[in-house]
């Protein structure tokens, strides 16, 4: 039970959450912003006091779903409730789901670390209805936890909601401009968007519909405004044809970025400046020797250091995710995904922290502090996550340090030395066996950029021989 509070404490609640919401004020009186943790919690306790069963996350490994590479929204988990084809087990549910976006539809993986907001891996809030509340509830909910729970000020609110598409022969969604209005946004602040922007799907075929999104400004106008939550309207299953069915139910699904979320909240313009990824930007330079972090981002990070140490970080917390779930990493699939990003990691350490990659691995109990208590299978592998990559990377250490020799006497030849031609790039990879993620990492570590589309060419012509060189040895056969 809550503590009750004495009434003057009482009375310096309200204004406590409104110095909150003023930064330079806040700053001044010392006030500390809400933690991760805190921010996290509040969101759940909210939404259990709204009647929602807060169920634990999901895997990142789907479950039963060919399509995903990794679990990538929190509604994964309800693709089938949400088509009707398994009965939900409560209304309305609500959760913050581990989630990973390294492949497939969703893919954030070549963002990392240039600007301040895609992450490999992150956490997704969540709230869903399952044909019990549509619209009107989905909206306020979401309006008073940002607004009344976390002391946003409503000016900072704008609203995108679905301005239709002739073409696909769905009309604007006005009931939801009306519900905006109705709860009081200003009319300036809500902005009807396309179908790139606010119709959601999941993938190419599946559950799917139009959405709201809230987002927050950053600098007070419209022209800086950042993506917070998005909040569809589950009304369609799109076919492998490409027809969107209606759903007999209508359904809520929503979707909010920790992240972005705590970086608002605690005043940042990166999520890479909150507590989920500074102890980690500490951490890096510290083990490796090299100068702490400073949050500068493009031609600022001359030397391309800070940009490293956030792929880092982010590759690190995705890594120790996808291990905590039971994933290995290996050859194909979301296996080898993980493998890839592993091996990213390895490269970025070695080529630009100039240090042994093996003490990226020290990294995870710094993650196990920062994500644990949330995800306690996360804390309880520890020992597992942290073996599997240094194993890892120990292996890939020997394939580098033969791909580097090869590497050396071919650039050596070269008598162009900014671009790596594919023939050569193709020669390391048949002849030598060095992995295509090593060869980009080792032109990369000499500033030099690779003819990728002519690779991948050579690439496929050797997969169209071969294929035509098994139909013709199965003529053969059956001559
Ligand atoms: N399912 C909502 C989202 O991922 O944004």
């Amino acid at each position: 039970m809550p503590l009750a509070l004495h009434p003057l404490q009482a009375a310096r609640q309200p204004l406590l959450h409104a110095v909150r919401t003023l930064s330079p004020l806040r700053r001044y009186l010392h006030i500390e912003p809400l933690s991760s943790h805190e921010i996290r919690r509040r969101f759940l306790d909210y939404f259990a006091q709204n009647n929602h069963t807060i169920i634990p996350s999901s895997s990142v490994v789907p479950h039963n779903d060919t399509s995903l590479l990794f679990v990538n929204a929190g509604m994964n988990q309800f693709k089938h409730v949400l088509l009707g084809t398994e009965a939900p087990r409560h209304r309305r549910v609500a959760n913050s789901q581990k989630c990973i976006r390294a492949g497939g539809k969703h893919n954030d993986l070549d963002e990392v670390g240039i600007d301040g907001r895609h992450h490999t891996y992150f956490e997704m809030l969540g709230n869903w209805s399952f044909g019990d509340y549509f619209q009107q509830e989905a909206c306020t909910l979401a309006y008073h936890l940002l607004v009344d729970v976390y002391k946003l000020p409503k000016s900072r609110l704008y609203m995108t909601y679905f301005g239709g598409d002739p073409e696909v022969g769905l009309q604007p969604d006005f009931e939801c401009r009306e519900i905006w209005r109705r709860i009081g946004i200003a009319e300036s602040q809500i902005i009807p968007r396309g179908m790139d922007d606010n119709f959601w799907a999941m993938g190419e075929e599946g559950p799917c519909g139009p959405c709201t999104e809230i987002h927050y400004s950053m600098d007070g106008s419209a022209e800086k405004l950042l993506e917070v939550w998005n909040l569809v309207f589950m009304q369609f299953n799109r076919t492998r044809r490409g027809i969107l069915e209606p759903l007999t139910v209508k359904h809520v699904d929503t979707g909010m970025g920790l992240e972005r979320l705590v970086a608002v909240l605690q005043d940042r313009q990166s999520n890479y400046d909150t507590d989920l990824f500074l102890p980690l930007l500490q951490k890096i330079p510290e083990l490796a020797g090299t100068p702490p972090y400073q949050s500068k981002f493009g031609d600022d990070d001359h030397e391309g250091l800070f940009t490293a140490y956030r792929i880092l970080a982010d590759h690190a917390r995705m890594c120790t995710v996808a291990i905590a779930d039971g994933m290995l990493p290996d050859k194909r699939g979301a296996p080898y995904v993980l493998r890839k990003v592993l091996r990213r990691a390895a490269l970025t350490w070695s080529n630009k922290l100039h240090s042994d990659p093996l003490l990226w691995a020290q990294l995870v109990p710094t993650i196990v502090q920062s994500l644990g208590p949330a995800y306690p299978e996360i804390a309880e592998r520890e020992a597992v996550i942290q073996a599997t990559i240094t194993k890892e990377i120990e292996d890939f250490k020997g394939i580098v340090d033969k791909g580097t020799k090869a590497f050396g006497k071919i650039w050596q030849k070269l008598e162009n030395k900014m671009v790596l031609p594919a023939d050569k790039m193709y020669e390391l990879y048949r002849q030598f066996g060095v992995p295509e993620e090593v060869i980009f990492g080792l032109a990369r570590g000499r500033n030099m950029g690779c003819d990728a589309k002519g690779f991948y060419l050579l690439m496929d012509q050797e997969r169209v021989k071969s294929r035509e060189g098994l139909a013709r040895k199965k003529e053969q056969v059956a001559q």
